[in-house]
């Protein structure tokens, strides 16, 4: 008898919580490591959001809730909701959880048979590929090009489209890329899906990222669209919106009760509900006036973050980045710098095994920790089915403008350090 059931073979993973263990261990050996690859904002909650948990804590809100989320927070994400997209939100459609993962893998348990293919963006949040494959579907990714500033057309998107495409998943603001979708490339992919697929198709249309948009862009959701709201599960939450990473706080729009149903049964069985004391401070974020103005201060931050980072990356040689029009990543292009310090040459004098757990803007991510002090993320934790030619890393800009500078700056001394890289491989060791 085995130990672990085979399905475990099949799940992902989210590497930006697990290079933690590398940046600890260059740091055991002496390095100063500055941490570019977290994507979480580097602001506090704001106060008044954490004083509604403490008042609720101290009035004993501290016993299980309803299951699907809290009425008046349901109420709350209903209005904002329907406000902000202009569609009509019934509350009971809505259901929350433990932040905006549980979604992802709710909605592939869901509706998903094996083999049904899932479309998701690559690259992408890797939670989409983790449990696309451990949910025994078929993974379709649509892969991302840089030279359309990480956006993809109705046209690419109809092309993989089949008669058992059953979820198709969109994100934008997107992570890694921060690219943004326009209300024409909306309504386009709108229709293409209409076209395309069958009534019983779901949109998963992931959207965390909705007030983090810069140059004065707006935010357009698919849910808008003519005959989407019937398809559309909205995903979004409080983690990147108001710096709540670590209250665990977000929620799903289901396309009709019975789907909400689902979800909240998938809660129950889980963990029963989502903490009442996070939800109640989670309606304050929703409706204290306070928020629109913190929030657009740290939007501020992180365009002036953004500002400084493209031109300082693209000044490098062998790199080329795209101008993010939200979130705050950068995912500049380092195939140059993997051509000039050899890191195709010794990728592919690796031994097969070494070489089947790594990749070249791998090797030169984990240079980058061990050797210049910098932690960022590779390309391939971002969706490694049909990604092994890309070559990109992503430098997280929820950090202080000077851990930026000082990052870039190593990253472009790394890229000219051609003898350490040789003794990097030559050693052998945190390949990947
Ligand atoms: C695109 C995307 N979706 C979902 C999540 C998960 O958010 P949360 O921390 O609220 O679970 C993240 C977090 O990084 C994300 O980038």
């Amino acid at each position: 008898m085995v130990l672990f059931a085979d399905r475990m073979a099949n799940i992902g993973s989210e590497n930006a919580f697990k290079v933690g263990s590398d940046i600890a261990i260059a740091q055991s050996q002496g390095r100063d490591v500055i941490r570019l690859n977290l994507g979480e904002p580097d602001f506090d909650t704001p106060e008044f959001i954490c004083k509604t948990a403490c008042d609720n804590l101290m009035a004993g809100n501290t016993h299980y809730c309803p299951p699907a989320g809290i009425i008046p927070l349901r109420e709350a994400l209903a209005n904002q909701i329907s406000e902000t997209r202009g569609v009509t939100i019934d509350p009971e459609t809505i259901v929350v959880t433990p932040g905006a993962k549980p979604p992802i893998c709710y909605s592939l348990l869901t509706y998903i048979n094996p083999g049904d293919e899932v479309i998701y963006p690559s690259p992408g949040f890797p939670i989409y590929e983790s449990w696309a494959t451990f949910s025994g579907a078929k993974p379709v990714p649509l892969h991302l090009k840089e030279s359309k500033g990480f956006s993809f057309s109705a046209d690419e998107l109809g092309q993989l489209i089949t008669p058992k495409t059953k979820l198709i998943i969109i994100n934008s603001p997107s992570n890694p890329t921060g690219g943004v979708l326009s209300s024409d490339d909306i309504l386009s992919i709108a229709k293409v899906i209409n076209e395309k697929s069958n009534e019983n198709v779901r949109i998963y249309s992931d959207e965390v990222y909705e007030n983090i948009l810069f140059d004065g862009s707006e935010h357009h959701s698919i849910i808008s669209a003519p005959g989407m709201q019937e398809k559309t599960i909205l995903v979004s939450g409080h983690s990147k919106s108001y710096a709540m990473t670590g209250w665990r706080l977000g929620f799903a729009v289901l396309p009709s009760k019975l789907e909400a149903n689902v979800f909240t049964n998938l809660n129950i069985n889980i963990f029963s509900c989502t903490p009442p004391f996070s939800q109640a401070a989670g309606v304050e974020a929703y409706t204290n006036p306070q928020s629109a103005e913190i929030v657009s201060k740290m939007v501020k931050n992180f365009e002036e973050r953004r500002n400084y980072a493209v031109p300082a990356l693209n000044a490098i040689e062998g790199v080329t980045c795209a101008n993010p029009k939200g979130a705050f990543y950068v995912f500049p292009n380092i195939g140059g710098i993997c051509d000039t310090l050899g890191v195709f040459n010794h990728y592919n004098s690796l031994p097969a095994d070494v070489a089947r757990k790594t990749s070249p803007s791998k090797l030169f991510q984990m240079f980058l920790i061990y050797h210049h002090g910098v932690a960022t993320m590779d390309r391939q934790s971002f969706g490694a089915i049909g990604a092994k030619d890309m070559h990109f890393l992503r430098l997280s800009t929820a950090t202080d403008l000077n851990s930026i500078k000082k990052g870039i700056e190593r990253i472009d001394r790394a890229s000219k350090d051609k003898k350490g890289f040789s003794e990097f491989i030559l050693k052998g060791e945190h390949l990947y």
